[in-house]
């Protein structure tokens, strides 16, 4: 099905229902759009010592690919397949120390880089071992502490995320740290595109947020727009928390409650005076959503400003808002709609990235 999204917001319609209830759309997101994309892994800590390894599925419950971070003994991260060359068993079950990484259905080892070490039974085996009996490795993307990777990468990991750095290059990463109790995931019967196109304006903010209105000026909410990401720009209302910026912040003098950035196609970093909530957006199938948040508090009593309660409440008014839309599309009168120029442009600019990655041109 071949998908149109007109450039100009004014004359734009929405995605149409159909892209939400097709599963064979769903499915060609999943492979075209969500495993070429960078993808958050976690942050540094998950590997706390040397020679450790993290095993984890990327994309829980869809894609499923088996992967691991691992720290070597050199201090280097790497991003490896969790998979063993021979005959394509799991390698690691749980994270924690290792003097190699060792297969245990034939002893195959491989060095905590994923280089191929040994293997049983193999010195007659001829053209043995080249480069592709060693572990996979990925690509790692790296902004402060957070690791990312992405299965097949067709774009470059700054060129994604420069636009973010650039404007928030005063904020201080280093001094984050995880905070497991703020932390939540929330597992919502929507599409993962809906979750997104809900987060992508802050036009309901008033009709669905009473509390978060509060510190908010909707007169001054805006979004811009980048290549593979954008900002809605919460400016504070009077008496709400501001961040403290600097001179050379292109911010400076206006009072910022919070940086909201999405990144493509299914990653949200806000940035609060407190720290930043990580929310990620994973398919469990083309009904059910995981959102994983990840909360990072800064070591201090900045940190004092979070309140898990806040973030919980404001993601229930948004869960409901999803899965009653999600409904709503299975109407067989609804079509589609249009946007509001002034209010919706993250929304249009995701339905134009999705169909320009599914139509694989530019639209
Ligand atoms: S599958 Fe790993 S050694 Fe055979
Ligand atoms: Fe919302």
């Amino acid at each position: 099905m071949e998908i149109y999204i007109d450039p100009d917001i004014r004359k734009a319609t929405t995605l149409p229902s159909t892209f939400y209830k097709s599963q064979s759309i769903y499915e060609q997101l999943l492979e075209e759009i969500l495993v070429p994309s960078w993808q958050f892994v976690g942050d540094s800590g998950l590997l706390p010592e040397l020679s450790y390894a993290y095993p984890f599925l990327l994309f829980e419950d869809s894609v499923d690919e088996p992967l691991m971070l691992v720290r070597d003994k050199e201090d280097t991260i790497h991003c490896l397949s969790n998979v063993c060359t021979h005959r394509g068993m799991f390698l690691i079950d749980k994270p924690g120390k290792y003097r190699l990484l060792s297969c245990k259905y034939h002893g195959r080892c491989f060095n905590m880089n994923g280089k191929f070490r040994s293997m049983p039974e193999f010195q007659s085996t001829e053209n043995f071992p080249t480069e592709m009996d060693d572990l996979i490795a990925l690509k790692l993307g790296v902004l402060g502490d957070f690791l990312f990777t992405s299965l097949a990468p067709n774009l470059d990991f700054e060129m994604v995320f420069k636009p973010m750095l650039d404007r928030m290059s005063w904020f201080p990463f280093k001094d984050l740290v995880y905070n497991e109790e703020g932390s939540h995931i929330y597992d919502i019967k929507t599409h993962w595109a809906l979750y997104c196109d809900n987060y992508l304006e802050g036009f309901h903010v008033p009709f669905v947020h009473p509390g978060l209105n509060q510190s908010l000026d909707y007169k001054e909410y805006d979004t811009e727009l980048f290549d593979y990401c954008n900002l809605q720009l919460g400016v504070a209302s009077e008496g709400a928390d501001t961040f403290d910026l600097p001179s050379d912040s292109q911010d400076y003098g206006k009072g910022i409650f919070a940086y909201y950035w999405w990144v493509f196609p299914n990653m949200m970093f806000n940035f609060y005076t407190w720290g930043i909530s990580v929310n990620i957006v994973e398919p469990v199938d083309i009904n059910n959503t995981r959102v994983v948040f990840k909360t990072y508090l800064f070591k201090d009593e900045r940190a004092k400003g979070f309140s898990k309660k806040d973030i919980h409440d404001t993601e229930l008014e948004d869960e409901e808002v999803v899965e009653r839309v999600h409904l709503g599309l299975r109407s067989r009168l609804y079509k589609h709609g249009r946007f509001s120029p002034t209010k919706e442009k993250g929304v249009h600019q995701f339905h134009r990235l999705l169909a320009q990655a599914l139509n694989n041109k530019r639209t």
